[in-house]
C-alpha cells in the first residue's frame, strides 16, 4: 500500500529536509503535498533528485486527502491546524513543542519507545497526533537508551552547543550575514538571536523560566523523562554556537549499577541509530561539520568520570535537522505504517 503525505512548512529548513528524507528512504508515498503559508503558493520545492512539487496553501488544504502529515511550521501553526487534521482522520507528526507534554499525545523517538506510538489513535485515547521531541533531546535519548537498559540511568548533566539552524532558516541567515558584515565593519543588529551570534556563543535558547532555567533546558529534562523514564534526573545548560548544522552535547551520566567502560562502548556500538567514533587521538572524534547530512547520532570521547561512583562522560553530536527533526519525523511515519495504525 502507498500513502498520501503532507509536509506542512515545506519551504522551511526542516520541511525541505523532511521532503529530502522521505525521498531518500523510499517512503511508500503516493501523493506528496508541500504546504506552506499563502505567501509561498506556487513556489517549487524539490522532492528527491528528480521531482519538484508546487507549494499549496495550508489554509485551504483538506486533510482528509492525506494519511499522514508532517508538521514543521512552528507551534502556533500546529495549534491552529493539527487537531483539525487529526479529526479529518490524518495522523499528524508534529515537530513543534505545542503538544509534546500533553498526556494524550505520545512523544516518540522510534529507537527508544516505538511501541508508545499506538497511543496516538483515538480508540487508544489519543487525538491522531504524535509529537517529535526537541532536537537536543532526540539525540540524547538515543545515546542514553543502551545505558538505561543495562545500568539504569540515575542522573544526567548535559551542556549543549546548538547550531543556528535550530532556529530555522532565519537563524542560519543571521549567522551568515553577521559573519560577512563583521569583515566590512557593518553594525550587528541581532534579530533571531538575543545577542551577536557570529564569533560568539549565547547561553540562552527559548524563554527564561521562573527558576532561572531556559525553556530549552526544561524541555530536555521533561521530554527525557516522558520518553524514557520519569525517575531519570536531567539537568541541562543550553548554549547557541556559531555553527550552521549539527548540535553537540557534553553528557555526564551517573548510573545505578557499576560498569566497565569497554562494555559501555560495545553496548553503544550495538544500539540502533548510534555510531561510536572514539579514537583518543587527533581527528579521533566527530564534530558538527562531519555530522551534518548524516543520520547517525555520533558518540566520541567516552571516558569514566572519577568524581562519582558510577559515572561516565561522552561527547554526542548529530545533525539537528535530521535526527533532531526531519529524520525522526520520517522514522515515526515509518513506525506508524509498520504498526498498522493507518486506516
Ligand atoms: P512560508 O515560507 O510560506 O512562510 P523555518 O523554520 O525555516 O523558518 O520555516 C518555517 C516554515 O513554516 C516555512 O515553510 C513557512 O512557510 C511555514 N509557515 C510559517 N507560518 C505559517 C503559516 N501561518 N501557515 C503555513 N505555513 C507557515
Amino acid at each position: 500500500m502507498k500513502y498520501n503525505i503532507a509536509v506542512v512548512g515545506a519551504t522551511g529548513a526542516v520541511g525541505r529536509e523532511m521532503l529530502r528524507t522521505l525521498a531518500e528512504r523510499n517512503f511508500p508515498a503516493d501523493k506528496v503535498y508541500a504546504l506552506a503559508s499563502t505567501r509561498s503558493v506556487g513556489r517549487e520545492v524539490s522532492y528527491g533528485d528528480d521531482a519538484v512539487l508546487k507549494v499549496e496553501a495550508l489554509e485551504s488544504f483538506d486533510f482528509s486527502n492525506a494519511h499522514i502529515a508532517l508538521f514543521s511550521a512552528g507551534g502556533d501553526t500546529s495549534k491552529a491546524y493539527a487537531d483539525k487534521a487529526g479529526q479529518a482522520g490524518c495522523i499528524v507528526i508534529d515537530n513543534s513543542s505545542a503538544f509534546r507534554m500533553e498526556d494524550d499525545v505520545p512523544l516518540i523517538v522510534p529507537e527508544v519507545n516505538a511501541e508508545a506510538t499506538d497511543g496516538c489513535l483515538v480508540k487508544n485515547g489519543g487525538r491522531n497526533i504524535i509529537a517529535n521531541p526537541n532536537c537536543s533531546t532526540a539525540q540524547l535519548v538515543v545515546a542514553l537508551k543502551p545505558l538505561h537498559d543495562e545500568y539504569g540511568v540515575k542522573r544526567v548533566i548535559c551542556s549543549t552547543y546548538q547550531a543556528t539552524s535550530g532556529a530555522g532558516q532565519a537563524g542560519m541567515d543571521e549567522l551568515f550575514n553577521q559573519t560577512k558584515g563583521i569583515f566590512v565593519n557593518d553594525e550587528q543588529t541581532p534579530e533571531k538571536f538575543t545577542k551577536q551570534i557570529a564569533f560568539n556563543v549565547i547561553p540562552h535558547i527559548d524563554v527564561f523560566m521562573d527558576d532561572g532555567f531556559t525553556k530549552e533546558e526544561w524541555k530536555m529534562r521533561a521530554e527525557t523523562k516522558k520518553i524514557m523514564d520519569e525517575s531519570i534526573e536531567v539537568i541541562a545548560h543550553a548554549v547557541r554556537v556559531p555553527v550552521f548544522v549539527g548540535h553537540s552535547e557534553a553528557v555526564f551520566v551517573e548510573t545505578e549499577k557499576s560498569f566497565e567502560i569497554g562494555e559501555v562502548r560495545n553496548q553503544m556500538r550495538e544500539q540502533d541509530g548510534l555510531s561510536v567514533i572514539d579514537h583518543r587521538a587527533n581527528e579521533g572524534y566527530v564534530t558538527p561539520v562531519e555530522a551534518a547530512g548524516e543520520d547517525a547520532v555520533f558518540i566520541s570521547r567516552l571516558r569514566r568520570d572519577p568524581s562519582v561512583e558510577n559515572g561516565m562522560v561522552f561527547w554526542c553530536v548529530s545533525d539537528n535537522l535530521r535526527k533532531g527533526a526531519a529524520l525522526n519525523s520520517v522514522q515515526i511515519a515509518e513506525t506508524v505504517v509498520e504498526r498498522g495504525l493507518i486506516g
